[in-house]
């Protein structure tokens, strides 16, 4: 599956603007992490990019987001590594993560929103002038953005990544696309 052809299948089950960026922002932290780890980025960064590709398909029912996702993107030529990643990014079914890409989607996914929320009550409202040293502080105010699970996030652990650098990281990747993510 290239790139091009994960866009055209989001295209086609995605109307939400920010749904895509959103997953546009978890494809470019996916990617810088696997750079980071020595992983293979094409894989992880598509996983991130189709996660929530089901989002609309299954409005918002939880028992079925990600199953579905999971079956489309097999259906568009992903591993079944990729497939499974994305299945058990929804805690709802279960899923025991097993693989590192298991475990990187499921903690850069409520990254994303922690670091978009943290981009938003600035000023600008531009990524380009947000510190790592502020969504750190976002992230101890347990109010903020409370839908970004601060647990999930801190499993960045399980990586061999402190949070710290988590963060830096996913701040770097989202301002590298600042202008697609509209920020
Ligand atoms: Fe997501």
């Amino acid at each position: 599956m290239t790139r091009k052809e994960a866009l055209n299948s989001i295209k086609a089950n995605v109307e939400n603007k920010n749904l895509i960026k959103h997953m546009l922002a978890t494809e470019a932290i996916m990617r810088t992490l696997a750079e980071r780890l020595g992983e293979d980025e094409k894989e992880w960064g598509l996983t991130g990019l189709l996660h929530d590709i089901d989002v609309e398909l299954t409005g918002g029912d939880m028992n079925s987001h990600s199953k579905l996702g999971a079956d489309l993107v097999m259906e568009l030529g992903a591993s079944e590594a990729m497939a499974h990643a994305i299945l058990c990014h929804n805690p709802a079914h279960g899923t025991p993560r097993e693989t590192s890409l298991d475990k990187a989607l499921f903690c850069v996914d409520p990254l994303t929103g922690l670091i978009t929320a943290a981009t938003l009550v600035l000023p600008d409202k531009k990524l380009a002038g947000l510190k790592a040293k502020s969504v750190r502080k976002r992230f101890k105010e347990k109010s903020f953005a409370a839908g970004a699970n601060r647990e999930y996030i801190s499993l960045c652990s399980e990586l061999g990544l402190d949070l710290d650098e988590f963060i830096e990281l996913g701040l770097k990747a989202m301002q590298g696309i600042a202008d697609d993510l509209g920020l």
